[in-house]
């Protein structure tokens, strides 16, 4: 196994163990480095009002401790979103025994197709490609700290990224209980926003789009109804009307997304998409590999024509409405792993890029992006 990918994350270890005793190496700043490349180059863009010229950032997955936060910093990116929090303590899936007891296993980048999603593939702890062409899928079933240990972290992280100059977002999920309406699952969103806004948060972002958890769990952007009581209700509970709210999305079709904007556009700021991919992943021996159940969620190399058409559909269905929609923007996430798909996003009008499987196993990413902006004296202003 190439030691040098586990760096970040041992993947031959759980969730809870990463999250304990990282890190695993030195990680130096590369802030200043990465600066002087970017002197007279760079992708100039604003994210409210804060300038940048690299608008490469970390999407909520792999941060979920104010150590991990303070890495992202360290490799330089400038907006950097929390894992996502719940109003009550959820541990991260752990094994029945009967599969294999991590979190994330590696697979074969070459084996897949966007025509892919939902069959059968097999994961390993082994990874021979190239660092830019990695895959995973993961089944961490979204865990969440307490509220009180959260909003503590919160307010650290808001504070250090007020000191060195970076950006955070805070990003929400609703946990079901029994017999919940969509009324209380409204109150629950609502209720951490405020919360982390309280703490203060200025960017939040409702995550409409959860993998690893039951399926009336994730899916709550398919249902426009309820996604738009959700965001009214959030709106109407902020205390701020400077406090910005993100929607996390997955994938849907063009029209999908003119009627979701059209409807909830008056309460949302912008849209990140996408989520990732639901496949069955199995071991070796053709049994279930990871905790929860045969379905996880990967990020992989297909997922980028998936994320393409994502962006591609929301910008037009953004143009389509206009007046209506102008001010929502778009930040894409899906498999930016090298620089060049990087550029690609960039070029397929996307306001902003994120990204979550590189900021673990490709951290290097910003400072090849930003050798690959000198190099070929890219300078260029997003709208
Ligand atoms: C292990 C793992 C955990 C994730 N957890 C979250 C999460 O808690 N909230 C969320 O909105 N997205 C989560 N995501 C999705 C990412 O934010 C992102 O949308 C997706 O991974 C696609 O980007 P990528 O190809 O750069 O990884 C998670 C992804 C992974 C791989």
């Amino acid at each position: 196994m190439n030691k040098k990918l586990n760096s970040r994350y041992d993947i031959t270890k759980t969730f809870s163990y990463n999250k304990r005793s990282w890190p695993f190496e030195r990680i130096y700043d590369k802030n200043e480095k990465i600066k002087s490349l970017l002197w007279n180059y760079g992708i100039e863009t604003d994210f409210f009002w804060y300038k940048t010229n690299l608008p490469i950032w970390v999407a909520a997955w792999p941060l979920y401790n104010e150590r991990y936060m303070k890495w992202a910093a360290k490799d330089w990116f400038e907006v950097i979103t929390w894992k996502t929090f719940r109003s009550v303590h959820r541990k991260a899936h752990t094994s029945d025994w009967k599969h294999l007891w991590h979190n994330i296993l590696f697979i074969p980048t070459d084996q897949i197709t966007d025509k892919m999603i939902w069959t059968k593939l097999t994961g390993s702890l082994d990874y021979k490609w190239k660092k830019e062409d990695i895959s995973i899928t993961n089944s961490f079933g979204m865990p969440s700290d307490t509220i009180p240990e959260w909003i503590n972290s919160i307010v650290n992280i808001e504070k250090f990224a007020k000191e060195n100059n970076k950006q955070v977002i805070t990003s929400v999920v609703w946990t079901p209980k029994e017999n919940w309406t969509i009324e209380d699952l409204a109150l629950d969103y609502a209720f951490l926003a405020r919360t982390a806004e309280f703490t203060w948060s200025k960017i939040i972002e409702l995550n409409f789009s959860c993998p690893n958890v039951n399926w009336w769990e994730w899916a709550i952007f398919k249902d426009i109804e309820n996604s738009l009581i959700i965001a009214k209700n959030t709106r109407r509970f902020l205390h701020s009307s400077d406090t910005k709210l993100l929607i996390k999305m997955w994938y849907a079709p063009e029209y999908y997304y003119r009627d979701f904007m059209s409807q909830l556009s008056n309460y949302i700021d912008w849209i990140v998409a996408i989520n990732t991919i639901p496949m069955q992943l199995v071991d070796k021996d053709d049994k279930q590999a990871l905790p929860w159940w045969l379905v996880s969620w990967t990020c992989w190399k297909a997922i980028l024509n998936l994320s393409l058409d994502a962006v591609s559909s929301l910008r037009k269905a953004k143009t389509s409405l206009w007046e209506q929609a102008k001010h929502i923007k778009i930040i894409w996430c899906g498999w930016v792993m090298d620089p060049e798909s990087f550029i690609m996003h960039i070029d397929a009008w996307a306001d902003f890029v994120m990204c979550a499987t590189a900021a673990l196993f490709n951290p290097d990413l910003p400072l090849d992006i930003a050798k690959f902006i000198n190099k070929n004296k890219i300078k260029r202003v997003i709208i």
